[in-house]
Order: structure tokens, then C-alpha cells, then sequence
């Protein structure tokens, strides 16, 4: 089955930088499409080449936040993006897995040959997220006995964006699942929205004992690459040392 994976991304100086490293994640492992949508009203032709020179198979799509949000102190990050990569699914694909990947996660290869064979939903651990560091489900003797995660926050699903994918199949066929404009209840609410249970979840990795991805996060920067080359770096004012 190919995996869909829609990454939500964001106009800043870090964000070739951090679609780099997915990209040179992804180019690793097989049968991707990948959808980059990207919370803008104009399209980035930096990333769209990237992207290209990548060669793997994608989309771009634009798909700012609704103004009514985006003025808000806690945003809802990266709802609209995803929000539309799922619409693009409904018309675009029939079968195969859909998983979230955030732009500045760290992802092993290993992950994508565990979700790919998703019948439902699977699930697996997600590091240094929430203040334990950890968001997992737990699983002893092949049966769930709960989550762990640095807040539960009243969650039915308590778990991480990074930490479950969806068969494309079984998203399609429950028309209204959709991720709320909701800080800190996306994956919640998304989860809900399908109607799953916890009994109908494939837990993956091991029984949920190995670490695949991680909600690293970057620092940000006070720098625009391009710029330094475009303005700064004009070849003359760069003084070399020998
Ligand atoms: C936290 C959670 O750990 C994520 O699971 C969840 O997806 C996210 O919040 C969220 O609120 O949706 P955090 O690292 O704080 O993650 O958030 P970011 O990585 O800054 O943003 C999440 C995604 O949305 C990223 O892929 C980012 O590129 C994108 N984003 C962020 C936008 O599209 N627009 C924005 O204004 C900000
Ligand atoms: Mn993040």
C-alpha cells in the first residue's frame, strides 16, 4: 500500500531546512506520496523546485488558516493544512495509509514499514514529547491497558499527531472525519471523529516498545537563508581567511 503522507508547513527561515530533512528521510523508503501543504497565500517556487528535484511523488497545495484563527495567541497549527490534504485524498486516492508528519519531527525509515500494513488505525510511541518525554499507548501481553502521556487533558485519544497513521480506505468511508480548529485537541478530535475504539487499534512497534519518531523541535532562526545569499553574500564583502 503507498503511504500518504501530509506534512503541514509554515512560511519561515526554517522551513526548507526542515522540509530537507524530511525529504531526505522520505526519499528512503518506498511507495510515499507525499502532500506539502502549506499555510500561505502564496506559493513558495524555492520549496515547489525542492520539491521537484526530490523525486518524490507529490503534491503541493496552499492552504492557509482561516483568518478567524490565525489572529489567535494559541493557534490551531497546521488543522487547515491537514484538513485539506484529507479532502485531497477523498478525491484523489482509494486505498493505501494516511499518516501526519509534521515538519520538524525526527523520523526513522523503520516507521513507515510499520504503518504501512494498517487495516484501521494504528499506534505506536512517540519521544520527547509532553513533559514526560514520552506519549504511548500501553501494552502488556498483546492487550492495551492505557495511555502514557505528560497530559490527558480529558483526551478519549491522548496521544501525538507523529504517533498513529490511518488506513485511506476506512477515512473515506467515515465522510465526516475531520481534524478540529481545537489547540492541544487536534489528534483527539480527529480520533473521535472516526469512530474507533480502542479495541480496534493495531499497536505497532514492537507492542509499543521501540522509538521511531521523536517531536524534536527546532530553534528558531533570526536569519532568511536566501536572503543572506541574495543581499548580504554579493561575492565582495566576504573576507577570507588563509
Ligand atoms: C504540537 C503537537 O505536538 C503536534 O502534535 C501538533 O500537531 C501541533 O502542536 C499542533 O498544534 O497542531 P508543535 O511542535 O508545538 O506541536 O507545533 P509545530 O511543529 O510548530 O506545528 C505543527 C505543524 O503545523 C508543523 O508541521 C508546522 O509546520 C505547521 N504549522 C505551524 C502551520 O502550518 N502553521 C503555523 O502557523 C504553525
Ligand atoms: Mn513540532
Amino acid at each position: 500500500p503507498t503511504i500518504y503522507v501530509i506534512t503541514p508547513t509554515y512560511p519561515r527561515p526554517e522551513q526548507i531546512p526542515e522540509l530537507t530533512r524530511l525529504a531526505q528521510t522520505l526519499m528512503n523508503v518506498p511507495n510515499i506520496y507525499w502532500l506539502v501543504t502549506d499555510d500561505t497565500d502564496t506559493p513558495n517556487q524555492d520549496l515547489i523546485d525542492y520539491l521537484t528535484f526530490t523525486n518524490i511523488p507529490h503534491t503541493y497545495l496552499i492552504t492557509p488558516m482561516p483568518p478567524e484563527y490565525s489572529g489567535h495567541k494559541v493557534k490551531p497549527k497546521g488543522v487547515a493544512n491537514r484538513n485539506a490534504g484529507m479532502e485531497w485524498l477523498r478525491q484523489h486516492a482509494s486505498k493505501g495509509v494516511v499518516y501526519f508528519a509534521d515538519d520538524d519531527n525526527t523520523y526513522d525509515i523503520r516507521l513507515f514499514q510499520e504503518m504501512r500494513y494498517t487495516e484501521k488505525v494504528s499506534m505506536w510511541p512517540v519521544g520527547l514529547v509532553s513533559k514526560e518525554g514520552l506519549s504511548t499507548p500501553v501494552v502488556s501481553e498483546g492487550k492495551f491497558q492505557g495511555w502514557f502521556d505528560g497530559w490527558i487533558g480529558g483526551r478519549t485519544f491522548p496521544v501525538d499527531m507523529a504517533g498513529f497513521a490511518v488506513s485511506v480506505q476506512y477515512l473515506l468511508g467515515v465522510p465526516n472525519a475531520a481534524m478540529p480548529y481545537k489547540p492541544g485537541h487536534e489528534e483527539d478530535g480527529f480520533l473521535r471523529s472516526l469512530h474507533i475504539s480502542p479495541n480496534d487499534i493495531e499497536f505497532k512497534a514492537e507492542q509499543c516498545t521501540k522509538l521511531y519518531v521523536w517531536h524534536t523541535q527546532t530553534k528558531k532562526s533570526r536569519h532568511q537563508p536566501n536572503i543572506i545569499f541574495k543581499k548580504k553574500y554579493d561575492n565582495t564583502n566576504i573576507r577570507v581567511l588563509q
